[in-house]
């Protein structure tokens, strides 16, 4: 089954085409950071109208990529939720657009179930059930993925997500938007004899899958601030592997507790914080602690794409998930709920 599938949930533009869900044929990603990185965060209406001026000609390039006439493909997938709303309805219309013009069915997906199917491209050999860890801009998730359409959120963070936390504290530390792998990078640069500043890892004993990192954030703007006030320099590199090892500490834990919780030997990460190092490293050796085998995609799968959304529109298709004429696009959904 050839699937067309549609990315615009956030600031990337994105098509691709599948086949049978876990091989691509094509994935065209066109990054607007360039556009945002003046404003130093997302503005959602120039990634609305930078959607609509790239839809076309990201979606013409993955089909001649793929090497498909458009009368080959069978169905077309889209993100409907979560996301931007502006940026959402973008691709929900194209794909509208597409599907009718096609004569094929069009499929919504949700972003996260997106970002989780990214491993099933990654791993051919991975399958359902496990625990997949959603760790990107927007979302810091532990997912039961109980089958390829059936995901049930375990816990996740109360405020800010981890790659929010990268990104505010990389932009303190003089770093353009997004600034979470120029923060790893920098990290890495510590010297390993001087030791790593205490900062928040906030738990939650009556949901201890839970997780918070705006303190985190904070805690990092008012050391700067303050040491700029006085005049003293701050380690950077020092800070940088701290603000590293305080999120790996609190993701990694919640993701050993929900291990132990389901008794899984199999967990995914997914999403852009995924290519952190520090996070790659500790959550490696907590599931080697546990006999558990780790699954990491490739930078590219990380971030968003729309392969992943042709992989998980496949399945959702299979499970019979159809969008009408009417689909809305949703702002926020959970992954539990269904379309
Ligand atoms: O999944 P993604 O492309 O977009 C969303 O759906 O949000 O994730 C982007 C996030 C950004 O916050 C970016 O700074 C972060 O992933 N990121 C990293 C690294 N590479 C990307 N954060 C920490 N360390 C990295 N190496």
């Amino acid at each position: 089954m050839l699937i067309l599938s549609i990315e615009t949930s956030c600031d990337e533009t994105a098509a691709a085409v599948t086949r049978d869900g876990r091989t691509v044929l094509s994935s065209s990603v066109y990054s607007q950071i360039a556009t945002h990185a003046e404003y130093g965060g997302v503005v959602p209406e120039i990634a609305s109208r930078r959607h609509v001026e790239k839809l076309c000609a990201v979606a013409d390039s993955a089909v001649a990529q793929a090497g498909v006439a458009k009368s080959e493909l069978d169905a077309v997938a889209v993100t409907a939720a979560p996301g931007l709303i502006g940026a959402l309805l973008t691709g929900l219309s194209f794909a509208k657009g597409a599907a009718l013009a096609l004569d094929v069915p069009l499929i919504p997906v949700h972003h996260i179930k997106g970002h989780i199917a990214a491993n099933y491209i990654a791993f051919p050999e991975l399958t359902p059930p496990f625990l997949a860890v959603v760790i990107s801009g927007g979302n810091t998730l532990f997912c039961d993925v109980r089958d390829y359409d059936d995901v049930r959120v375990l816990g996740g963070t109360r405020d800010d997500a981890a790659g929010e936390a990268f990104d505010k504290t990389a932009r303190v530390l003089g770093y353009p938007y997004p600034g979470g792998r120029e923060l790893d990078e920098l990290a890495r640069t510590a010297p390993a004899g001087v030791p790593s500043i205490p900062l928040p890892r906030p738990a939650f004993p009556d949901a201890p899958l839970d997780c918070s990192f705006s303190g985190l954030k904070t805690a990092v703007v008012n050391l700067v601030h303050t040491a700029a006030q006085k005049g003293e320099p701050v380690d950077a590199p020092v800070l940088a592997r701290s603000i590293c090892e305080a999120v790996t500490d609190v993701l990694t834990a919640r993701a050993g507790i929900a291990l132990d919780l389901t008794g899984y030997g199999k967990l995914a990460l997914a999403g852009g914080v995924a290519a952190n190092s520090f996070v790659r490293d500790g959550m490696r050796a907590m599931a080697a602690a546990r006999g558990a085998a780790l699954f990491v995609p490739p930078p590219s799968l990380c971030g968003d794409n729309a392969a992943m959304i042709g992989c998980a529109g496949y399945y959702a298709f299979l499970a019979g998930v159809r969008a009408s004429a009417g689909q809305n696009a949703y702002a926020t959904m959970s992954p539990e709920e269904r379309f």
